[in-house]
């Protein structure tokens, strides 16, 4: 059977760095705070008219060199965001026009932090079932043209970043064991309140309502930051044991966590609760803040980059949980 083999990575940031010294002087928060509740630093935030689709862009041609593939390989895209460049189409369409493409079919993910354990689930999908072979995965996301940027929205402005990753899927014929080894992926929509943006509504008779001030919180993101905290904290060891499961290995054949960069506490007390050496979870959240979708292959890009994995045998396992709410675990291992 075809194995889902990752080819290549890429990632892409605007070049617009926001520290937190810069948010002290939009809003009440402080550099101490910030680092203390999340470990961010900084983040990257777009200047000017800048679509996800157009970070996935860049993102996509670094990844596309790196597998020495050009556009006219691939045949299938799948782009996960939740920050679209438009309400429709999707930024897939828009992206595979970047490309030069034309005909190339197009697939847009909307589950938040899970879009790229949800993307590699469904590239592997499409691989094992014969119909696709060569396939652009793109988490992308533009946050911070949405994002309050008053006191009000603290909590969340802080922590959005901007960015974009990409990376090549293909189907490879071999008798190892490699690959995607297993994905336990899973929702629960009765918590979608928990973090949300609300406006524009295509359930209300007006997608725009005309008496509502622009400065309304529906439409800005919302969340309810402890209890995803608790959640996160509860279900990702779940999750993972369960993907640990399905595959038929243990956590000490794992090489590398990658977990979705929502907060660093999180990701330390995920670490705890495994009773894991610090050096088998990846950080960068203090660089980049949380880009969602493209959180996780951002991460795969620098760890890869850093020699941390990437050798034939070495065995990857990403998780995340966010918006939805959504949260799963995929297991890689390199050919
Ligand atoms: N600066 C200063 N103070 C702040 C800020 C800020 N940026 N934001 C909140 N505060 C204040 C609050 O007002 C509150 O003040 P009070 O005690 O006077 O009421 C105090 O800090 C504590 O607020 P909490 O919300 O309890 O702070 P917490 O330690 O939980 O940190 C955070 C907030 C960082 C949002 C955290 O809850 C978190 O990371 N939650 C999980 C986020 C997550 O994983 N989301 C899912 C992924 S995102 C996606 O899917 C798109």
């Amino acid at each position: 059977m075809k194995k889902s083999i990752i080819k290549s990575t890429g990632m892409f940031v605007p070049p617009n760095v926001i520290t937190n010294h810069d948010l002290e002087k939009m809003i009440d928060t402080s550099d101490e705070w910030i680092k203390q509740r999340t470990g961010i630093e900084q983040r990257y935030w777009i200047d000017g008219e800048t679509g996800a689709s157009d970070l996935g862009f860049e993102a996509s041609k670094i990844a596309l060199e790196n597998a020495g593939w050009t556009a006219q390989d691939l045949d299938f895209i799948i782009f996960a965001t939740l920050s679209p460049d438009i309400m429709f189409p999707g930024s897939g369409c828009l992206l595979q026009a970047k490309l030069g493409l034309d005909s190339t079919p197009a697939l847009d993910i909307r589950q938040q932090c899970t879009g790229f354990l949800y993307g590699l689930a469904t590239a592997d999908a499409y691989i094992k079932s014969g119909l696709a072979s060569k396939i652009l995965l793109v988490g992308g996301e533009v946050h911070s043209s949405g994002l309050d940027k008053t006191t009000r929205g603290r909590d969340i402005t802080v922590i959005f970043g901007d960015g974009a990753a990409a990376v090549c899927i293909e189907g490879v014929e071999t008798d190892k064991q490699a690959g995607v080894l297993s994905s336990a992926l899973h929702a629960d929509g009765n918590l979608a309140s928990a973090l949300m943006t609300e406006l524009p509504a295509s359930r209300l008779p007006i997608r725009l309502p005309r008496d509502i001030s622009l400065d309304d919180p529906r439409y800005f993101p919302v969340m309810d930051g402890p209890a995803i905290f608790k959640k996160a904290v509860r279900m990702l060891p779940k999750v993972i044991k369960e993907s640990l499961e399905k595959a038929q290995i243990s956590l000490d054949e794992i090489d590398l966590i990658i977990p979705h960069q929502a907060n660093m506490r999180i990701n330390q007390a995920l670490g705890q609760f495994l009773k894991l050496d610090d050096n088998k979870i990846f950080h960068n959240i203090q660089k980049y803040g949380n880009t969602t979708a493209a959180s996780i292959p951002i991460a795969l890009h620098e760890a890869m980059e850093q020699g941390l994995i990437g050798k034939s045998g070495d065995v990857v396992l990403f998780t995340g949980l966010g918006a939805g709410l959504t949260w799963g675990s995929v297991i890689y291992k390199f050919l």
